[in-house]
């Protein structure tokens, strides 16, 4: 029997906003997507995440959905959607759309209605509050994106709660008519024909019954080089058990499909056991693992997280197990690993060692460009993460930066107008167009590693032996190294094994040893098979 195609398929993320700008506001639009289709499928990837491009007054950029049956005309429309789509499929790549079950809009039709009655049975589908007895919010929560998570109705004196922005007010999901209506969103999309959904927020849809205060108000916590309130991970906010719950009744849905629809949740935990428990094969079909995301650059640290992740992932009987370096909420790992020639050299060395890996990997657009984080001066900053702390966190713009396709400015074939957020300023010469010629480039890499992934990496991990510094495992007739050390190291291979392909210069195969110069991962093959 073969294993369903998101078990081992590199799911390639686009962030729509900063993908390809087709109508020429400056903004990304699906257009601007399906004319990358065929970029896409030639970069060799099995899946494509778009983010959210439904209906949104954009106070979270999209992440604020006021209806979930429509497309934003700034992203285009409905039948674009079903071109796009179709597109996609005819060139093999499967299409993952964004779902935000979390909360929506303040625009959204459910929350207008709650506001303008307070009897309304609308009401009951968020979650208000009388004020604490000091006429205060109801509890100590902070806001993810910082201030607090309540924010009054001046007409009714009630609180609502919002664990991002005030304009993301979170649904009650006690009520069960939130349940009915989440149910006709995906049947929506699934019946349009896509191939799943990215979950947002996936561990946050209940709360603590009693809503009671966190013991650790206040602070911030740095996820991945990016600054959040330390209430993203608070005990009382995310990860009750009712969720599952519903998870289990969104697979029952998705198996009613043909195709192998699958789900893949944003599960922001830490504990690995706690994670796990949402990939169950009951569950979610895979839960996001940033274990590596929030790991140093260090060999010997890997070697430790991908060993945990992979035992605790097959102790639950998971399927598969997701790999995420970057996304659109944290700095890039070029820029995480020291940015420029030595953190696309690390990056890349970290891209071959995930790549190799058992299970599904993501790709967030522009890693395969080798960009980092754009330094986006203050008066450009767009991020409400920066608006909501009063200009004391950057927040995520430099993450999100438009792709810069071809070498001509001012729009870089991004767009014909004013770009919403400005360009690396290497854009000239870091672009897909120019990158494409030369075969030494990070895309050329990607390209490379995508193919080679597709044709040789098979089966289980099998860790070789490697000195301090260097990782070194087995998946069928390929060895992977990674050095991430200051100086040469040396692992052992197959004798009669050659390389396939390197992250960097220098790595050779002598005899039975692989050399790897410092920040170099290689893939290397015994002869028989290559
Ligand atoms: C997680 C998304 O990835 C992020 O971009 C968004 O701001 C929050 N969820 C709120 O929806």
């Amino acid at each position: 029997m073969t294993s369903p195609w998101w078990v081992d398929a590199v799911t390639y993320q686009v962030y729509i906003r900063s993908f390809c700008d087709g109508s020429g506001d400056g903004v990304g639009d699906l257009a601007g997507i399906r004319s990358k289709l065929p970029y896409l499928a030639d970069l060799g990837v099995d899946a494509v995440w778009i983010t959210p491009f439904y209906r949104s007054p954009m106070a979270d950029h999209g992440y604020d959905v006021a209806d979930y049956y429509d497309v934003d005309p700034v992203f285009g429309s409905l039948a674009e959607f079903d071109q796009l789509l179709a597109e996609a499929h005819a060139l093999g790549l499967k299409v993952i759309v964004d779902v935000v079950p979390n909360h929506t809009s303040d625009q959204h039709m459910w929350f207008t209605e709650a506001l303008a009655d307070p009897d309304s049975p609308a009401r009951t589908r968020y979650l208000f509050r009388d004020p604490a007895p000091d006429g205060g919010p109801p509890n100590n929560w902070t806001s993810v994106f910082g201030g607090p998570a309540w924010t009054l109705d001046k007409a009714s004196g009630q609180y609502y709660l919002h664990l991002f922005t005030p304009e993301q007010p979170d649904l009650n999901w006690r009520n069960p008519e939130v349940h009915e209506e989440w149910e006709r969103i995906l049947r929506f999309w699934l019946d349009r024909g896509v191939d799943g959904f990215r979950i947002d927020v996936a561990h946050g849809l209940y709360k603590h019954p009693d809503l009671s205060d966190n013991p650790d108000a206040g602070g911030s916590t740095i996820v991945a080089g990016t600054e959040y309130s330390s209430s993203i991970v608070s005990p009382h906010m995310w990860d009750r058990p009712e969720v599952q719950e519903v998870f289990r009744r969104w697979r029952t849905i998705c198996a009613e499909y043909d195709g192998d629809r699958a789900m893949v949740g944003e599960v922001f935990l830490f504990d690995i056991d706690r994670l796990v428990s949402y990939a169950r094969p009951d569950v979610l079909h895979m839960a996001f693992n940033f274990m590596l995301m929030g790991s140093r650059y260090d060999a010997d640290e890997w070697q430790r997280v991908i060993t945990l992740a992979l035992d605790k992932h097959r102790e639950v009987g998971a399927q598969t197990c997701t790999w995420v370096l970057s996304s659109h909420d944290v700095s890039r790992h070029t820029t995480r690993y020291g940015g420029d020639e030595a953190g696309r050299r690390r990056a890349g060395a970290a891209t071959l060692t995930v790549l190799a890996l058992p299970g599904a990997p993501y790709v967030y657009q522009g890693e395969e460009l080798g960009l980092q984080d754009v330094n986006v001066p203050p008066e450009q900053r767009q991020d409400p993460i920066w608006e909501r702390s009063g200009h004391t966190v950057t927040g995520r713009d430099g993450c999100r930066s438009p792709i810069p396709w071809t070498a001509e400015p001012p729009g870089f074939g991004f767009t014909q107008g004013s770009p919403w957020l400005p360009f690396s300023p290497d854009a000239d010469t870091r672009n897909a167009v120019t990158e494409a010629a030369d075969e030494t480039s990070t895309l050329s890499f990607y390209r490379a590693a995508l193919r080679q992934r597709r044709e040789h990496l098979r089966g289980a991990l099998e860790w070789l032996e490697s000195p301090t510094g260097a990782l070194a495992f087995r998946r069928g007739r390929v060895t992977c190294g990674m050095n991430t050390s200051t100086t040469g190291l040396v692992v052992d291979v197959e004798p009669g094994s050659r390389v396939l392909l390197a992250s960097g210069p220098g790595a050779v195969v002598t005899g039975a040893w692989l050399r790897l110069p410092p920040d170099t991962a290689a893939w290397v093959i015994s002869e028989e098979s290559a």
